[in-house]
Protein backbone atom coordinates (compact mmCIF):
# COMPACT_ATOMS: atom_id res chain seq x y z
CA UNK A 1 0.00 0.00 0.00
CA UNK A 2 1.20 3.71 -0.42
CA UNK A 3 0.45 6.39 1.08
CA UNK A 4 -0.53 9.85 -0.80
CA UNK A 5 -2.51 11.42 1.45
CA UNK A 6 -0.25 13.12 3.84
CA UNK A 7 -2.74 16.08 4.54
CA UNK A 8 -5.18 14.28 5.63
CA UNK A 9 -3.23 13.00 8.22
CA UNK A 10 0.69 11.70 8.80
CA UNK A 11 1.97 8.64 10.15
CA UNK A 12 3.74 8.53 13.24
CA UNK A 13 7.63 9.55 13.34
CA UNK A 14 9.49 6.74 15.42
CA UNK A 15 10.72 8.75 17.57
CA UNK A 16 7.14 10.21 18.80
CA UNK A 17 6.60 6.43 19.27
CA UNK A 18 9.49 5.70 21.24
CA UNK A 19 8.72 9.33 23.21
CA UNK A 20 4.71 8.25 23.55
CA UNK A 21 5.41 4.25 24.64
CA UNK A 22 8.11 5.79 27.41
CA UNK A 23 5.84 8.04 28.98
CA UNK A 24 2.77 6.07 28.69
CA UNK A 25 4.78 2.89 30.54
CA UNK A 26 6.24 4.85 33.21
CA UNK A 27 4.54 8.43 34.00
CA UNK A 28 0.98 8.16 35.08
CA UNK A 29 0.18 10.80 37.55
CA UNK A 30 -2.30 13.68 37.41
CA UNK A 31 -0.09 16.88 36.07
CA UNK A 32 -2.56 18.78 38.50
CA UNK A 33 -1.65 16.32 41.96
CA UNK A 34 1.29 18.12 43.90
CA UNK A 35 3.25 14.79 45.03
CA UNK A 36 5.83 13.64 43.02
CA UNK A 37 4.13 11.19 40.89
CA UNK A 38 1.76 14.82 39.74
CA UNK A 39 5.08 16.77 39.40
CA UNK A 40 6.58 14.20 37.45
CA UNK A 41 3.86 14.62 34.56
CA UNK A 42 3.56 18.13 35.01
CA UNK A 43 7.59 18.72 34.18
CA UNK A 44 6.61 16.91 30.84
CA UNK A 45 3.83 19.10 29.62
CA UNK A 46 6.08 22.21 30.95
CA UNK A 47 8.52 20.96 28.80
CA UNK A 48 6.52 19.79 25.76
CA UNK A 49 5.18 23.84 25.84
CA UNK A 50 8.96 25.09 26.01
CA UNK A 51 9.91 23.14 23.08
CA UNK A 52 6.87 23.72 20.91
CA UNK A 53 7.32 27.98 22.51
CA UNK A 54 10.59 28.06 20.96
CA UNK A 55 9.78 27.10 17.78
CA UNK A 56 7.34 30.18 17.29
CA UNK A 57 9.72 32.09 19.23
CA UNK A 58 6.99 32.95 21.63
CA UNK A 59 6.98 32.16 25.24
CA UNK A 60 5.56 28.82 27.23
CA UNK A 61 2.76 30.53 28.32
CA UNK A 62 1.88 31.83 25.50
CA UNK A 63 0.86 28.05 24.43
CA UNK A 64 -2.38 25.87 25.52
CA UNK A 65 -2.58 22.61 24.79
CA UNK A 66 -6.29 21.20 23.32
CA UNK A 67 -7.34 18.33 21.86
CA UNK A 68 -7.58 19.20 18.71
CA UNK A 69 -6.74 21.05 15.89
CA UNK A 70 -10.78 21.88 15.85
CA UNK A 71 -11.39 22.49 19.54
CA UNK A 72 -8.30 24.94 19.05
CA UNK A 73 -10.47 26.62 16.22
CA UNK A 74 -13.33 26.34 18.27
CA UNK A 75 -11.99 27.97 21.25
CA UNK A 76 -11.07 31.13 19.56
CA UNK A 77 -14.43 31.68 17.89
CA UNK A 78 -16.82 31.16 20.69
CA UNK A 79 -14.84 33.48 22.55
CA UNK A 80 -16.20 35.95 20.18
CA UNK A 81 -19.40 35.07 21.04
CA UNK A 82 -18.94 34.83 25.33
CA UNK A 83 -17.55 38.18 25.08
CA UNK A 84 -20.35 39.79 22.85
CA UNK A 85 -18.75 40.24 19.56
CA UNK A 86 -21.18 41.27 17.02
CA UNK A 87 -19.02 40.62 13.55
CA UNK A 88 -15.95 37.78 12.74
CA UNK A 89 -14.44 37.67 9.30
CA UNK A 90 -13.26 34.87 7.59
CA UNK A 91 -12.11 33.31 4.64
CA UNK A 92 -14.43 31.50 1.85
CA UNK A 93 -12.39 28.35 2.05
CA UNK A 94 -11.99 27.84 5.85
CA UNK A 95 -11.95 24.53 6.97
CA UNK A 96 -15.62 23.54 8.53
CA UNK A 97 -14.31 23.32 11.89
CA UNK A 98 -14.01 27.56 11.04
CA UNK A 99 -16.80 27.63 8.67
CA UNK A 100 -19.71 25.30 10.59
CA UNK A 101 -18.66 27.00 13.55
CA UNK A 102 -19.54 30.53 12.16
CA UNK A 103 -22.60 29.42 10.74
CA UNK A 104 -23.60 28.32 14.77
CA UNK A 105 -22.65 31.61 15.74
CA UNK A 106 -24.92 33.23 13.08
CA UNK A 107 -27.88 31.51 14.57
CA UNK A 108 -26.86 33.38 17.99
CA UNK A 109 -26.33 36.59 16.18
CA UNK A 110 -23.10 36.78 15.54
CA UNK A 111 -22.53 38.98 11.85
CA UNK A 112 -20.26 36.55 10.01
CA UNK A 113 -18.26 37.84 6.58
CA UNK A 114 -17.01 35.61 4.69
CA UNK A 115 -13.76 36.83 2.17
CA UNK A 116 -13.67 35.33 -1.36
CA UNK A 117 -10.75 34.01 -3.01
CA UNK A 118 -9.54 34.21 -6.52
CA UNK A 119 -9.18 31.35 -8.72
CA UNK A 120 -6.25 30.70 -7.38
CA UNK A 121 -7.57 30.32 -3.99
CA UNK A 122 -5.57 33.67 -2.61
CA UNK A 123 -7.88 35.98 -0.63
CA UNK A 124 -9.15 39.19 -2.15
CA UNK A 125 -7.39 41.55 0.12
CA UNK A 126 -9.80 44.72 -0.78
CA UNK A 127 -12.92 42.63 0.25
CA UNK A 128 -10.91 41.99 3.34
CA UNK A 129 -10.62 45.86 3.74
CA UNK A 130 -13.97 46.83 2.95
CA UNK A 131 -15.52 43.84 5.25
CA UNK A 132 -13.69 45.64 7.95
CA UNK A 133 -16.44 47.62 10.02
CA UNK A 134 -16.40 49.28 13.76
CA UNK A 135 -18.29 45.97 15.19
CA UNK A 136 -15.56 43.72 13.94
CA UNK A 137 -14.22 41.58 16.26
CA UNK A 138 -12.08 38.74 15.15
CA UNK A 139 -10.11 37.94 11.49
CA UNK A 140 -9.86 34.46 11.36
CA UNK A 141 -8.15 33.48 8.04
CA UNK A 142 -6.15 29.95 7.52
CA UNK A 143 -2.46 29.99 6.43
CA UNK A 144 -2.71 26.73 3.84
CA UNK A 145 -5.73 25.42 2.45
CA UNK A 146 -6.52 21.49 3.25
CA UNK A 147 -8.13 21.14 -0.07
CA UNK A 148 -5.61 23.08 -2.82
CA UNK A 149 -2.52 23.90 -0.80
CA UNK A 150 -2.96 27.62 -1.24
CA UNK A 151 -0.79 29.69 1.21
CA UNK A 152 -2.46 33.13 2.22
CA UNK A 153 -0.12 36.55 3.03
CA UNK A 154 -0.69 36.10 6.25
CA UNK A 155 1.78 38.72 7.01
CA UNK A 156 -0.45 41.24 5.20
CA UNK A 157 -3.08 40.64 6.59
CA UNK A 158 -2.30 40.73 10.27
CA UNK A 159 -0.75 44.21 9.42
CA UNK A 160 -4.53 45.28 8.04
CA UNK A 161 -5.77 44.20 11.29
CA UNK A 162 -3.18 45.42 13.64
CA UNK A 163 -4.10 49.08 11.60
CA UNK A 164 -7.56 48.43 12.60
CA UNK A 165 -7.26 47.25 16.16
CA UNK A 166 -8.56 43.88 15.48
CA UNK A 167 -7.66 40.63 16.60
CA UNK A 168 -6.29 38.15 13.90
CA UNK A 169 -6.59 34.30 14.16
CA UNK A 170 -5.09 32.16 11.67
CA UNK A 171 -5.32 28.02 11.46
CA UNK A 172 -1.85 27.07 10.97
CA UNK A 173 -2.69 23.61 10.70
CA UNK A 174 -2.12 22.78 7.73
CA UNK A 175 0.97 25.25 7.55
CA UNK A 176 3.28 23.86 10.35
CA UNK A 177 6.06 21.77 9.03
CA UNK A 178 5.44 22.69 5.54
CA UNK A 179 6.52 26.62 5.36
CA UNK A 180 8.45 28.70 8.18
CA UNK A 181 5.97 29.90 10.99
CA UNK A 182 8.46 31.96 12.38
CA UNK A 183 6.95 35.09 11.53
CA UNK A 184 9.12 37.64 11.15
CA UNK A 185 7.58 41.21 11.13
CA UNK A 186 4.06 40.61 12.28
CA UNK A 187 2.72 37.56 14.60
CA UNK A 188 -0.68 36.85 14.38
CA UNK A 189 -3.38 36.72 17.78
CA UNK A 190 -3.26 33.53 17.91
CA UNK A 191 -2.71 30.19 15.38
CA UNK A 192 -4.09 27.01 16.10
CA UNK A 193 -2.07 23.81 15.23
CA UNK A 194 -2.68 20.00 15.30
CA UNK A 195 -0.04 17.02 16.41
CA UNK A 196 -1.58 14.51 13.00
CA UNK A 197 -0.35 16.54 10.46
CA UNK A 198 3.28 16.84 11.32
CA UNK A 199 3.57 12.87 12.42
CA UNK A 200 2.31 13.32 15.66
CA UNK A 201 -0.58 11.95 17.55
CA UNK A 202 -4.17 12.27 17.06
CA UNK A 203 -6.51 14.20 19.25
CA UNK A 204 -3.48 16.47 20.33
CA UNK A 205 -3.52 20.21 19.80
CA UNK A 206 -2.38 23.88 20.48
CA UNK A 207 -3.45 27.28 20.19
CA UNK A 208 -1.28 30.17 20.35
CA UNK A 209 -2.58 33.04 22.32
CA UNK A 210 -0.07 36.42 22.33
CA UNK A 211 0.19 37.52 25.82
CA UNK A 212 -1.97 40.08 26.87
CA UNK A 213 -5.22 38.18 25.33
CA UNK A 214 -7.29 36.30 27.56
CA UNK A 215 -9.62 33.83 26.33
CA UNK A 216 -12.98 32.49 28.02
CA UNK A 217 -12.24 28.33 27.89
CA UNK A 218 -14.91 26.41 25.21
CA UNK A 219 -14.37 23.46 28.08
CA UNK A 220 -15.46 24.19 31.71
CA UNK A 221 -13.86 22.19 35.16
CA UNK A 222 -10.28 22.56 36.55
CA UNK A 223 -7.72 25.14 35.86
CA UNK A 224 -5.58 23.29 33.78
CA UNK A 225 -3.40 25.12 30.79
CA UNK A 226 -3.66 28.14 32.35
CA UNK A 227 -7.88 27.91 33.46
CA UNK A 228 -7.95 28.35 29.55
CA UNK A 229 -8.68 24.91 28.87
CA UNK A 230 -10.49 22.25 31.44
CA UNK A 231 -9.65 18.58 31.50
CA UNK A 232 -6.51 16.35 32.73
CA UNK A 233 -4.11 16.71 29.85
CA UNK A 234 -2.85 14.16 27.30
CA UNK A 235 0.52 13.65 29.21
CA UNK A 236 2.17 11.50 25.99
CA UNK A 237 0.06 12.86 23.24
CA UNK A 238 1.50 16.42 23.89
CA UNK A 239 4.93 15.16 24.44
CA UNK A 240 4.85 13.18 21.45
CA UNK A 241 3.46 16.68 19.99
CA UNK A 242 6.54 18.38 21.04
CA UNK A 243 8.84 15.81 19.52
CA UNK A 244 7.13 15.47 15.77
CA UNK A 245 7.25 20.14 16.26
CA UNK A 246 11.00 19.76 16.57
CA UNK A 247 11.61 17.58 14.25
CA UNK A 248 9.05 19.60 11.48
CA UNK A 249 10.88 22.45 12.28
CA UNK A 250 14.60 21.18 11.89
CA UNK A 251 13.62 19.60 8.72
CA UNK A 252 11.94 22.23 6.73
CA UNK A 253 13.79 23.45 4.38
CA UNK A 254 15.29 20.18 3.26
CA UNK A 255 11.84 18.57 3.30
CA UNK A 256 10.34 21.51 1.33
CA UNK A 257 13.25 20.75 -1.12
CA UNK A 258 12.35 16.86 -1.73
CA UNK A 259 8.82 17.24 -1.62
CA UNK A 260 9.13 20.07 -4.85
CA UNK A 261 11.39 17.93 -6.36
CA UNK A 262 9.18 14.93 -6.03
CA UNK A 263 5.87 16.77 -6.91
CA UNK A 264 7.50 18.31 -10.17
CA UNK A 265 8.31 14.85 -11.02
CA UNK A 266 4.77 13.57 -10.29
CA UNK A 267 3.47 16.37 -12.45
CA UNK A 268 5.82 15.88 -15.40
CA UNK A 269 5.00 12.26 -15.34
CA UNK A 270 0.84 12.58 -15.10
CA UNK A 271 1.00 15.31 -18.37
CA UNK A 272 2.81 12.81 -20.11
CA UNK A 273 0.74 10.14 -19.29
CA UNK A 274 -3.12 11.34 -18.99
CA UNK A 275 -4.95 13.35 -21.34
CA UNK A 276 -7.10 16.36 -20.31
CA UNK A 277 -5.52 16.82 -16.79
CA UNK A 278 -5.19 19.89 -14.97
CA UNK A 279 -3.58 20.95 -11.87
CA UNK A 280 -5.84 23.90 -9.72
CA UNK A 281 -3.59 26.86 -8.88
CA UNK A 282 -0.50 28.15 -8.98
CA UNK A 283 2.47 26.40 -8.02
CA UNK A 284 4.02 29.43 -6.04
CA UNK A 285 1.17 29.97 -4.05
CA UNK A 286 0.71 26.45 -2.68
CA UNK A 287 2.53 24.17 -0.22
CA UNK A 288 5.28 21.75 -2.02
CA UNK A 289 4.13 18.19 -2.65
CA UNK A 290 0.49 18.94 -2.81
CA UNK A 291 -1.43 18.24 -6.16
CA UNK A 292 -5.51 19.44 -6.69
CA UNK A 293 -5.89 17.32 -10.27
CA UNK A 294 -9.12 18.07 -12.16
CA UNK A 295 -9.54 14.62 -15.23
CA UNK A 296 -12.12 15.55 -17.09
CA UNK A 297 -14.29 13.05 -17.57
CA UNK A 298 -13.40 11.14 -14.64
CA UNK A 299 -15.58 10.67 -11.73
CA UNK A 300 -13.21 11.45 -8.60
CA UNK A 301 -14.75 8.88 -5.89
CA UNK A 302 -15.04 6.07 -8.82
CA UNK A 303 -11.50 7.04 -9.69
CA UNK A 304 -10.13 6.67 -5.78
CA UNK A 305 -11.95 3.69 -5.33
CA UNK A 306 -10.15 1.94 -8.06
CA UNK A 307 -6.89 3.36 -6.98
CA UNK A 308 -7.58 2.24 -3.93
CA UNK A 309 -7.75 -1.34 -4.92
CA UNK A 310 -4.75 -0.92 -6.51
CA UNK A 311 -3.08 0.28 -3.56
CA UNK A 312 -3.13 3.61 -3.59
CA UNK A 313 -4.29 5.90 -0.87
CA UNK A 314 -5.24 9.76 -2.05
CA UNK A 315 -8.35 11.82 -1.51
CA UNK A 316 -11.54 13.58 -3.04
CA UNK A 317 -12.41 16.65 -1.40
CA UNK A 318 -11.97 17.80 2.14
CA UNK A 319 -10.29 14.89 4.01
CA UNK A 320 -12.00 15.55 7.11
CA UNK A 321 -15.40 15.50 5.17
CA UNK A 322 -14.67 12.54 3.22
CA UNK A 323 -17.47 9.99 2.79
CA UNK A 324 -19.96 12.87 2.44
CA UNK A 325 -20.90 13.35 -0.96
CA UNK A 326 -21.21 17.02 -1.65
CA UNK A 327 -19.65 19.60 -3.72
CA UNK A 328 -16.44 21.08 -2.15
CA UNK A 329 -16.84 24.69 -1.12
CA UNK A 330 -13.41 25.54 -1.52
CA UNK A 331 -13.82 24.06 -5.42
CA UNK A 332 -16.62 26.51 -5.81
CA UNK A 333 -15.18 29.19 -4.21
CA UNK A 334 -12.26 28.68 -6.65
CA UNK A 335 -14.72 28.90 -9.46
CA UNK A 336 -15.53 24.77 -10.21
CA UNK A 337 -18.87 23.90 -10.81
CA UNK A 338 -20.31 21.00 -9.27
CA UNK A 339 -19.52 18.88 -12.50
CA UNK A 340 -15.97 19.85 -12.84
CA UNK A 341 -15.40 19.89 -8.58
CA UNK A 342 -16.32 16.03 -8.80
CA UNK A 343 -13.62 15.29 -11.02
CA UNK A 344 -11.09 16.57 -8.54
CA UNK A 345 -8.30 14.39 -6.61
CA UNK A 346 -6.02 15.43 -4.01
CA UNK A 347 -2.64 13.57 -3.98
CA UNK A 348 -0.71 15.14 -1.14
CA UNK A 349 2.96 13.85 -0.89
CA UNK A 350 5.04 13.51 2.31
CA UNK A 351 8.30 12.16 4.66
CA UNK A 352 8.11 8.85 3.41
CA UNK A 353 7.13 9.37 -0.11
CA UNK A 354 9.65 7.58 -2.78
CA UNK A 355 9.83 8.21 -6.37
CA UNK A 356 9.43 4.85 -7.08
CA UNK A 357 6.10 4.82 -5.70
CA UNK A 358 5.27 8.22 -8.01
CA UNK A 359 6.18 6.09 -10.88
CA UNK A 360 3.57 3.12 -9.83
CA UNK A 361 1.06 5.51 -8.67
CA UNK A 362 1.27 7.08 -12.22
CA UNK A 363 0.50 3.95 -14.42
CA UNK A 364 -2.52 2.57 -11.62
CA UNK A 365 -3.55 6.84 -11.91
CA UNK A 366 -3.23 6.59 -16.01
CA UNK A 367 -4.76 2.84 -16.26
CA UNK A 368 -7.85 3.88 -14.30
CA UNK A 369 -8.52 6.88 -16.21
CA UNK A 370 -8.35 5.22 -19.25
CA UNK A 371 -10.71 2.41 -18.00
CA UNK A 372 -13.65 5.04 -16.59
CA UNK A 373 -13.27 7.33 -19.96
CA UNK A 374 -13.55 4.10 -22.05
CA UNK A 375 -10.07 5.34 -23.98
CA UNK A 376 -7.73 3.02 -25.88
CA UNK A 377 -5.02 1.77 -23.91
C1 LIG B 1 -6.87 23.33 7.83
C2 LIG B 1 -7.39 22.40 8.88
N1 LIG B 1 -7.98 22.92 9.97
C3 LIG B 1 -8.45 22.13 10.95
C4 LIG B 1 -8.36 20.77 10.88
C5 LIG B 1 -8.86 19.92 12.01
O1 LIG B 1 -7.79 19.50 12.81
P1 LIG B 1 -7.98 18.22 13.79
O2 LIG B 1 -8.06 17.03 12.89
O3 LIG B 1 -6.78 18.22 14.67
O4 LIG B 1 -9.22 18.45 14.54
C6 LIG B 1 -7.78 20.17 9.74
C7 LIG B 1 -7.75 18.70 9.57
O5 LIG B 1 -7.79 18.19 8.45
C8 LIG B 1 -7.27 21.02 8.72
O6 LIG B 1 -6.70 20.51 7.62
Amino acid sequence: MIYLDYCSTTPLHNLVIEKMRKIDGEVFGNPSSIHQFGQKAKAIIESSRKDIASIFDCSSNEIIFTSSGTEANNLVLWDVFQKGGKHIIISDIEHPCISKTCSILEKFGVKISKIPVNKNGIIRISELKKSINKNTSLVSIMSVNNEIGTIQPIEEIIEICNHNKILFHTDAIQAFGKIDLNYKKYKPHMASFSAHKIYGPKGVGALYIKKGIKLNPLIYGGSQEMQVRAGTENLSGIAGFAVASKLANENLKNNFIKLNELSNKLKKAIFLNINNAKILCNDSDQIPGFISLKLSGVNANDLLIKLDIDGFGISTGAACSSGVNKTSSVLKAIGLDAKSASSVIRISLGKYTKETDLISFVDSLSKNVKIIRNEKK
